[in-house]
């Protein structure tokens, strides 16, 4: 058996597979979310911590299995969030997380510090308030006595691995969301660190993802009941898990996965970057391999917005038959045609990242008219949070990155229309895989490289990921969307001043 463990940010799911990936049994413990200010964002590392004890202790507790048979843990999670310990391993503040905004003067400084062109050159991305660095920064601003304090800098998965090896230790794909590496050469980069007065002593080793970081100790044995010297990997960031858990591992294929944010993720055999920084570039969970990343704020949010303050009626009343509300407004959707009547939607709710690094840019349904209804509104919401995601593939073609094979997951990859709808727009085939369990999966086959029991991940993905649905491009549909995506982009090249 291999444990895989997500520490997403709405709570840390804990899957057990069998050698072929079939997962036994998953358990998911919740935790809250801490914004004390607009824009901040913050999480107690207990708190995930305490999530992952219960976790294990529930999957093995569910499952009977002997927990000697467990080959190997690999660990994925949320990105970016900065974890703060003291030379004694406990922890020194809140974590400040991935959508946390505080960040902007912080920025401004980091191009002062080490001017924008190095920044990218060497991080292979243009510093962003989301990233760690900015974050740490912002401590040390902000409470120089706390950042005296501070003796090991991890991000959330990697306390994880702390809380169950003692190892201080991190793993490429992860550690580029950090913009403290120089990304081509997958190592800390001294130059970015010296320049921005960061202690390289206070960073985790670097391993590739699929390497063994250490084993669970006796005290981590003894709370979870897992087995002392089960072997921890490095696991990856929660999007490049996913990737290995849709089969993600070689150039040509990319995944689209549309929750709260959306995002589009490709494999590519070299570092590609786009200088003006309208996408990430990370080093790949696959050794040898990088990735171009977007990531679209307010994705399914648009949705959910327009579910809570547009539809409530109905809603309330679907909810309370146990439908899906998300099955009406799709299927609502569907009888508007292409386009929504021009009525066009640009999905800025919470600033943008990608392909428009942007914080300042808001939402905006443009062209309304007396003819529409609920219905267009909907459908018109699905193809603006569409239109970002063909934007940013846009930009992965313009980079060189291929994009020939599409996977879809997350929330938006259940509806059959919307799957449709994306598969038109990027003129490639979008398809679903048979297991849903994506960053643990990944992360688990990540433990099975490392022990042993795959010889590496291509031909693992090949043998254990399988696709379920797929939907094949309409190229007529692809022109008529062809026509709004058009007026779409021009948009925001016409608004975006306004914004300000
Ligand atoms: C990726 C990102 C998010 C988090 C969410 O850059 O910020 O996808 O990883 O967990």
């Amino acid at each position: 058996y291999l444990l895989g463990i997500d520490i997403g940010t709405s709570g840390t799911k804990t899957v057990l597979f069998d050698r072929d990936a079939n997962p036994i049994t998953a358990k998911t413990f919740e935790y809250p979310l801490y914004q004390e200010q607009n824009g901040w964002a913050e999480q107690e590392p207990e708190d995930w911590w305490n999530a992952v004890v219960q976790g294990v202790q529930a999957v093995l507790q569910a499952s009977g299995v002997d927990v000697a048979d467990i080959k190997g843990i690999g660990l994925s999670g949320q990105m970016h969030g900065l974890v703060m310990l003291d030379e004694n391993g406990e922890v020194l503040r809140r974590s400040i997380i991935w959508c946390d905004q505080r960040t902007g003067e912080e920025v401004e400084d980091m191009n002062r510090m080490l001017g924008a062109e190095k920044i990218i050159q060497i991080t292979a991305n243009p510093a962003v308030t989301g990233f760690t660095a900015a974050k740490i920064l912002w401590v040390k601003k902000h409470e120089p006595e706390l950042y005296a304090k501070c003796a090991h800098i991890l991000l959330p998965k990697d306390y994880i691995r702390y809380k169950l090896t003692g190892e201080y230790a991190t793993e490429v794909s992860d550690a580029s969301g950090m913009q403290l590496m120089d990304v081509a050469k997958r190592t800390w980069s001294d130059e970015i660190l010296e320049g921005l007065g960061i202690e390289k002593r206070l960073l985790g080793k670097m391993y590739e993802s699929q390497d063994v970081t250490g084993e669970v100790h006796q005290e981590a044995a003894a709370l979870t009941g897992l087995a002392a010297g089960t072997i921890v990997v490095g696991g990856a960031g929660d999007n490049p898990a996913a990737a290995i858990g849709t089969g993600i591992v070689s150039q040509g294929k990319a995944f689209t996965t549309i929750g709260t944010s959306a995002v589009v993720y490709a494999v590519s055999d070299r570092m590609a970057l786009d200088p003006k920084g309208r996408v990430h570039t990370l080093c790949a969970s696959v050794p040898g391999k990088w990735t171009v990343m977007s990531c679209t704020q307010a994705a399914g949010l648009s949705l959910q917005w327009l579910r809570n303050h547009v539809c409530t009626p109905e809603m309330a009343e679907a909810a309370e038959k146990g439908v899906d509300p998300y099955e009406i407004m799709t299927a609502e959707a569907a009888r508007v045609p292409i386009g929504s009547e021009k009525l066009i939607y640009l999905p800025y709710l919470m600033g943008e990242r990608s392909p428009h690094p942007d914080p300042d840019c808001r939402g905006v349904f443009f062209g309304l008219s007396a003819m529409h209804e609920r219905p267009h509104l909907i459908r018109s919401v699905m193809e603006g949070i569409s239109f970002s995601q063909w934007e940013c593939v846009e930009v992965f073609r313009e980079m060189g990155v291929p994009i020939e094979d599409m996977m879809i997951c997350g929330g938006g990859g259940r509806s059959p229309f919307w799957r449709q709808m994306l598969a038109d727009m990027y003129g490639c085939s979008v398809s679903t895989v048979q297991s849903d369990q994506g960053g643990a999966l990944g992360a688990a086959i990540l433990a099975g490289v490392g022990a042993g029991i795959y010889s590496d991940l291509e031909t693992a993905c090949d043998a254990l990921v399988r696709k379920k649905d797929s939907s094949e491009p309409n190229m007529a549909a692809n022109g008529a969307y062809a026509k709004y995506f058009t007026l779409y982009k021009e948009l925001y090249r016409t608004l975006f001043q306004s914004f300000k």
